[in-house]
């Protein structure tokens, strides 16, 4: 079906609702094929005048409406499948609404639908009108009650958000259960879930004493897997107290795991619903990676239960309010309850990975856009990562006291409420007394700042002068920019690592840390009583999301690999050295950088998650934009190149690494997860020697006691050339063919595999028995790692990539909007690569634009990426 026209939603015209609705009482009377919803809603006029009631729907079908009772005469509204028009209600009134929706015939996984046999829904962001007509926007609170009527035998669980107040059976083999929610909220967080399924229970007690009854629901099964999923939730729980003193505000708490979702997961008021893929772990059919992002997102979605929940947004181009804010507070939970060093490098890998090459494409967009098509398509890495950067940033202009405060106010002021960021600023701003209107340009502004500093040291004055100057530059619609403030965590050591205090001008003692802040285009910083020459680190903690060009030379930054006190220094060095030999062809200095990893593995005992992470190269995707002109095979090649010299120097160390034995019994904690990725690591660089390293790979896949080494050896057999892939393929597929979780990662391993016939086996792999493109997790196992894993046969110069996932996209278009959209992202960078990769990528894009039928989701993306 065709979406209504494009129309663009614009910030400036946000207008408070006519109307509110109180209280909703819904009854499901659930059907696979036709189900039947009862809505019966207070409504009330919040202004003087008599004015329409417009009420938001999405293919619905109203079987009846009444108004207090009487049956509404035709004259008296105008209906359509997405729109309802009351023309001349009463100041207040009971509206009484049926609609009739299908959750088999939705495709679309939004509003009510089926994932194996089972009922679930997903509203965010504009899915609850597919289910009835309502003031669906987030700043209408209501009271909602829930009675779920179903056939027993099939649906013998019935969930909604809130406290279960009765249950019962029925006539003819249903029964119902009857859900109470006392919170007001916006109809984004409604949540229904039906089925068999097999459950895991605990219990929280909060700090106040009340005791909060915790469930899991799962596929039967798979219970057992749930385990890890419900003890992040306890801890999450905890530390929400003891961070932020937030109290869980419901007798209950649950999580559903479905198949079929669009997303990771979402924090419907009581009754969260998770991907499958972030629910189930165990040491067999999870890799690390998966226990951590469990712990991440479970975190993530609980907190949602203050930051975003009790204080909502008003519209949703304040979706940073609740999203950024709430990605800081999961990325400070994991960095606790693991190792905080380690944790930063990894978002840093991420937003750069992520949001960068976003800020630098046609897709870039402020924190908090301005305008947008399908609201679905600002769910980027921008409002996330760029978005959680920007509280972090906030955290360290104001200082951690003046923070904590300032969310205390937050919590306080502005519970229950459909807030702004202005809301949320004026916070900081009284709870540190300073002037926060210059911050306000992180929000409004798209484009990753470029740092320029420079130094000079006068050995005879010991005067040390730092010149730190920053420019954004143009995005879509945004020309000129402004300075934002950006917060510089800065201090030197010496060329022997020993650390050099400085007396900043102005300043009455010297200091071995400087918090600067750069408000300006260009700032000259001086220092007295510098003893030595110093190597400046700017950006400790990586202290700002900007690039920074520090002009440091490889001597330099070979000294702040050895011994910058700040892990973060030390690992970006070695990044740093990496991008300038990968990218300038600065070969002479790769038997320096391998020496230098030499000591990461000399001291990998002490922190073995940090040297995994400094064993591990830039990837091809972040020299691709960090190259003005990128060839993505002279890319490739340079950085095989770098790869196999550093492999070579440490071959028998990391030999014997990637070949010792697994430890048993297997534990998901930091620690063992730790010393695993160390083994990745080795088995990653080794990979760079090709087939001759291949049996290291192959002993180390049938050795493997966990699936993150089964994992990381079949990565690397798919990087090296040689036949073993196939064998170990094979035999992991016969082995995990009844887990759908285990085989997306085998079509994932084959899709990232940067073998010469990637495409050939990407499109065998979408034609293959097991490939669902109704199912998100498995196209994006395909389609995704292929696009953003594998960026050399994505962008292959004949255009084959391009023309792959063009295609796919346009066959997932018509069943599901949503995922069809995000699918296309990876072209964002196409207008970065030469003439015949760019009109490749266009012409992939306009075969797209050129259907008449394609959704309002993808028209937006596509027109955009080729404007
Ligand atoms: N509120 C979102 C879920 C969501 C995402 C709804 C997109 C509608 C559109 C949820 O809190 C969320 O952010 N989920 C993330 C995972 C999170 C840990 C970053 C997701 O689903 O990717
Ligand atoms: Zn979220």
């Amino acid at each position: 079906m065709r979406d209504a026209e494009n129309v663009t939603v614009r910030l400036a015209d946000y207008q408070p609702p006519t109307y509110s609705i109180d209280d909703i009482a819904l009854v499901f009377s659930l059907d696979a094929d036709a189900t039947l919803v009862a809505a019966r809603s207070q409504v009330r006029r919040r202004g003087e005048a008599v004015a329409p009631l417009a009420l938001d729907g999405k293919r619905l079908d109203l079987q009846s409406i009444s108004i207090d009772g009487v049956v509404l005469d035709g004259s008296a509204y105008s209906v359509d499948p997405e729109k309802l028009i009351i023309h001349a209600p009463p100041a207040n009134f009971r509206l009484e609404l049926v609609t009739r929706i299908s959750p088999a015939a939705n495709t679309a996984l939004e509003g009510l639908y089926m994932s194996s046999n089972r009922f679930c829904t997903q509203c965010e962001a504009e899915g609850f009108r597919a289910i009835t007509y309502f003031l669906d926007r987030p700043d209408v609170l209501a009271r909602y009650a829930v009675r779920i009527e179903a056939d027993k035998a099939n649906y013998p669980t019935l969930l909604s958000n809130g406290n279960l107040t009765e249950s019962g059976d029925m006539e003819g083999g249903r029964h119902y259960a009857i859900w109470v929610d006392p919170h007001p909220k916006p109809s984004y967080l409604f949540a229904l879930c039906a089925g068999k399924y097999e459950s895991i229970h605990d219990q929280f007690a909060t700090k106040s004493g009340r005791n909060v009854a915790l469930g899991i629901y799962v596929d039967p099964g798979d219970g057992e897997r749930a385990r890890y999923a419900m003890d992040s939730l306890k801890r999450a729980m905890k530390w929400d107290e003891d961070t932020f003193k937030r109290e869980y505000d419901l007798d209950l708490f649950n999580i559903v795991a479905v198949r079929d979702f669009n997303f990771g997961a979402m924090e419907n008021k009581g009754l969260n619903v998770f991907n499958s893929s972030l629910i189930l772990a165990d040491a067999e059919t999870a890799t690390d990676a998966d226990f951590e992002a469990i712990e991440a997102v479970v975190g993530h979605e609980y907190f949602h239960n203050w930051t975003g929940n009790r204080i909502t947004c008003r519209d949703w181009f304040q979706l940073c309010l609740k999203e950024g804010l709430t990605v800081f507070r999961e990325q400070e939970f994991c960095a606790d309850q693991r190792s905080r060093p380690v944790q930063r490098i990894k978002d840093v890998k991420r937003l750069r990975a992520r949001q960068f090459g976003e800020d630098a494409g046609p897709l870039a967009h402020p924190v908090r856009p301005s305008s947008y098509q399908k609201i679905d398509n600002f769910y980027t890495a921008t409002v996330y990562e760029k978005g959680g950067e920007v509280i972090r940033m906030l955290k360290r202009i104001v200082g951690e006291d003046a923070f904590a405060r300032g969310m205390q106010l937050y919590f306080e002021r502005r519970d229950g409420t459909a807030s702004t960021v202005e809301d949320f600023i004026a916070c900081f701003a009284e709870s540190s007394g300073q002037d926060l209107s210059q911050f306000m340009r992180w929000y409004e502004q798209a484009g990753t700042p470029a740092v320029k500093s420079r130094g000079r040291y006068d050995e005879k004055t010991g005067l040390y002068e730092l010149t730190v100057s920053q420019h954004i530059a143009p995005t879509p619609g945004q020309a000129k920019k402004t300075p934002p403030p950006i917060p510089l965590w800065l201090s030197f050591i010496a060329k022997d690592g020993a650390r050099i205090a400085a007396k900043l001008e102005g300043d009455t003692i010297s200091r071995i840390e400087h918090h600067l802040v750069l408000v300006n285009e260009e700032t000259t910083f001086r220092f007295n009583d510098v003893l030595e020459a110093p190597i400046p680190a700017l950006l400790h903690s990586f202290s700002a999301p900007v690039t920074l060009d520090d002009g440091l030379s490889i001597e330099e930054r070979l000294a702040q690999m050895a011994h910058d006190p700040d892990p973060f220094t030390r690992w970006e060095a070695g990044q740093a050295i990496a991008r300038e030999i990968m990218l300038s062809d600065a070969k002479a200095h790769a038997p320096a950088l391998a020496i230098a990893l030499g000591r990461e593995l000399d001291r990998a005992q002490e922190d073995p998650a940090f040297a995994a992470l400094a064993l591990r190269l830039p990837d091809l995707n972040e020299l691709i934009l960090a190259s003005p002109s990128p060839d993505p095979e002279k890319l490739h090649a340079a950085r095989e190149s770098l790869r196999k010299t550093i492999a070579a120097a440490h071959r028998v160390r990391l030999e014997a690494i990637a070949g010792a034995p697994g430890e048993l019994p297997f534990s998901p904690s930091a620690d063992a997860a730790g010393r695993r990725a160390l083994k990745s690591a080795a088995l990653d660089l080794l990979a760079s020697l090709g087939a001759e390293a291949a049996g290291v790979f192959s002993d180390a896949y049938q050795n493997a006691t966990s699936m993150t080494e089964a994992a990381a050896a079949l990565d690397a057999l798919g990087q090296s050339n040689s036949e073993a892939f196939d064998d170990a393929l094979e035999q992991f597929y016969q082995r995990w063919r009844e887990n759908p979780l285990v085989i997306d990662k085998w079509f994932a391993v084959q899709a990232a595999s940067p073998r010469r016939d990637a495409l050939a086996r990407v499109r065998r792999l979408r034609e293959h028995p097991d490939f669902n493109i109704r199912n998100p997790n498995r196209v994006r196992a395909l389609a995704a790692s292929f696009a953003m894993r594998n960026p050399r046969a994505f962008h292959a110069a004949d255009g084959s990539g391009y023309r792959f996932l063009a295609d796919l996209a346009q066959a997932i278009d018509p069943l599901n909007p949503a995922l069809a959209a995000r699918l296309l992202t990876p072209f964002e960078s196409w207008k970065r690569f030469d003439e015949q990769r760019q009109q490749h990528a266009k012409s992939a894009l306009e075969q797209l634009k050129a259907l008449p039928e394609l959704s309002k989701n993808t028209r937006e993306v596509v027109e955009r990426t080729l404007a």
